[in-house]
C-alpha cells in the first residue's frame, strides 16, 4: 500500500509481509524456537496499565521529546536498534535507515551485519550525524583492533557490544525456510573481555543484551557509560524475560542504576504508549527493531514516516497520561 495510507507502526508490518519474499520476511519477523519471547515482548505492555492524571497542563509535551543519549542531542527519546541484513527488506540495504534517522533526528546504531560495509554506511550520513556501532566480538585482539578502527574512522560515537550470543539462537521458524541455521561454536564472553576492550579504544562500549539486575549491577562497577536491556527481539534464547520486565526489577531491586548509568531498552515496541511506559521506569532511550527494518521498505521515506509516527504517537499518548515533560516522568504513571 502507499505509504500515505499506513497509519500505525504496526501497519509497516503487514506491508513488508506482503512486499518481501517469504524467506527474507521470515528472518526479519523470526524469533527464538517456540517464540514465547517474542510474543512476551509485545504482550508485557498490555499486562501493565497507564493511569491518566487530569487536570495537567500538558501543552508542551512536544518540546520535551528531544534528549540526550551519551550526551549527544537528538529529537526523540526512541532510535533504531541494531538489525542485519538491510538488504532483505530494500535493495539499497541501510541506506534508507541511515538517512530516515538523519531526516527524524534520532539515533541509529548500525548492526556489523548490516547488509552494506560499515564505509558504505558512514556515505549515507549526514556531516554531523551521530551513529553508535553495534559489534560481534570474540576476544581476537587483531580483529577486534581493525573493526574498532574502521569504527573510529566512520565517526561512530560509541561501540555498541551485543553481549547476549555466545551462541547462534534457535531460531526455528527461519530454519524451515532455510535461512540460517545454528551452529555449534561458542564465544567467551566475560568482563575480562570486556575491561580489556576498554583499553583498545576511547570510545564508549555500550553492553548490549543486559538481562538481570546483577548484570546491570556489575555493568556499574565496570565503569560502563550505559546499558541496553534487550532479549535480541526474542531471537536468541526462547523463555527470556523482555527488557521491559528487566526495567521492572532494576526498578524495584536497584534504581539507583538508572542514575548511575544511562539505561535504554528495546523489545516489542509498537505504541507510543509502550515508549512512555519504558521511559516511565527510568529507561533514557527506546530502541525498535523491525518495525524500522519494516519501514525500509518503502526507503528513507518509509523510515522518516515511522519516525513521525512515532514520536506524535509518544506525545499525544504523554499528553493524554497527564505528563506535563517527559523528562520527568516517574513510575505513579504505570502499574
Ligand atoms: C536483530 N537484532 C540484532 N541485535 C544485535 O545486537 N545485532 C544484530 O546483528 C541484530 N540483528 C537483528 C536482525 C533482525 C532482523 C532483527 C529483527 C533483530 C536485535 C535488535 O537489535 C533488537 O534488539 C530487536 O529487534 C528489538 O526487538 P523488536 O523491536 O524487533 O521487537
Amino acid at each position: 500500500p502507499p505509504l500515505d495510507q499506513l497509519v500505525g507502526l504496526p501497519d509497516f508490518d503487514a506491508a513488508a509481509r506482503r512486499h518481501m519474499s517469504t524467506q527474507n520476511y521470515t528472518y526479519y519477523r523470526n524469533g527464538a524456537a517456540g517464540e514465547w519471547s517474542y510474543r512476551n515482548n509485545l504482550e508485557v505492555f498490555n499486562r501493565y496499565v497507564l493511569k491518566p492524571k487530569t487536570m495537567v497542563d500538558v501543552t508542551n509535551i512536544e518540546s520535551t521529546l528531544p534528549t540526550t543519549i551519551l550526551g549527544h542531542n537528538f529529537s526523540a527519546p526512541f532510535f533504531i536498534s541494531p538489525c542485519a541484513r538491510g538488504g532483505y527488506g530494500n535493495v539499497d540495504g541501510e541506506k534508507g535507515l541511515v538517512e530516515g534517522a538523519a531526516a527524524g533526528d534520532i539515533l541509529y546504531m548500525p548492526a556489523i551485519y548490516a547488509s552494506l560495509t560499515i564505509e558504505d554506511i558512514a556515505t549515507y550520513k549526514t556531516d554531523d550525524q551521530v551513529t553508535f556501532q553495534q559489534v560481534y566480538l570474540d576476544g581476537n585482539d587483531t580483529a577486534t583492533q581493525l573493526i574498532f578502527d574502521r569504527i573510529q574512522k566512520s565517526n561512530s560515537k560509541a561501540i555498541v557490544f551485543t553481549i547476549d550470543s555466545a551462541a547462534d539462537g534457535n531460531r526455528h521458524r527461519a530454519a524451515r525456510y532455510g535461512v540460517g541455521s545454528a551452529d555449534s561454536s561458542y564465544t567467551l564472553i566475560t568482563w575480562d573481555l570486556y575491561d580489556h576492550l576498554r583499553t583498545m579504544t576511547d570510545l564508549p562500549i555500550i553492553l548490549k543484551g543486559i538481562q538481570t539486575v546483577e548484570d546491570a549491577q556489575a555493568a556499574v562497577e565496570h565503569g560502563v557509560p550505559a546499558i541496553y536491556l534487550s532479549n535480541h527481539g526474542g531471537r536468541q534464547i526462547d523463555g527470556a524475560r523482555s527488557a521491559f520486565e528487566v526495567a521492572i526489577e532494576i526498578h524495584q531491586k536497584a534504581p539507583e542504576v538508572f542514575s548511575q548509568l544511562e539505561v535504554y531498552a528495546d523489545g516489542g515496541v509498537r505504541y507510543g504508549a509502550d515508549v512512555v511506559k519504558m521511559l516511565a521506569l527510568g529507561v533514557k532511550a527506546v530502541g525498535l527493531g523491525r518495525p524500522f527494518m519494516y519501514a525500509n521498505v518503502y526507503g528513507t521515506e518509509g523510515v522518516t514516516r515511522a519516525i513521525e509516527m512515532l514520536k506524535h504517537e509518544v506525545a499525544i499518548d504523554a499528553a493524554n497520561a497527564g505528563i506535563a515533560d517527559l523528562h520527568k516522568i516517574d513510575t505513579s504513571v504505570v502499574s
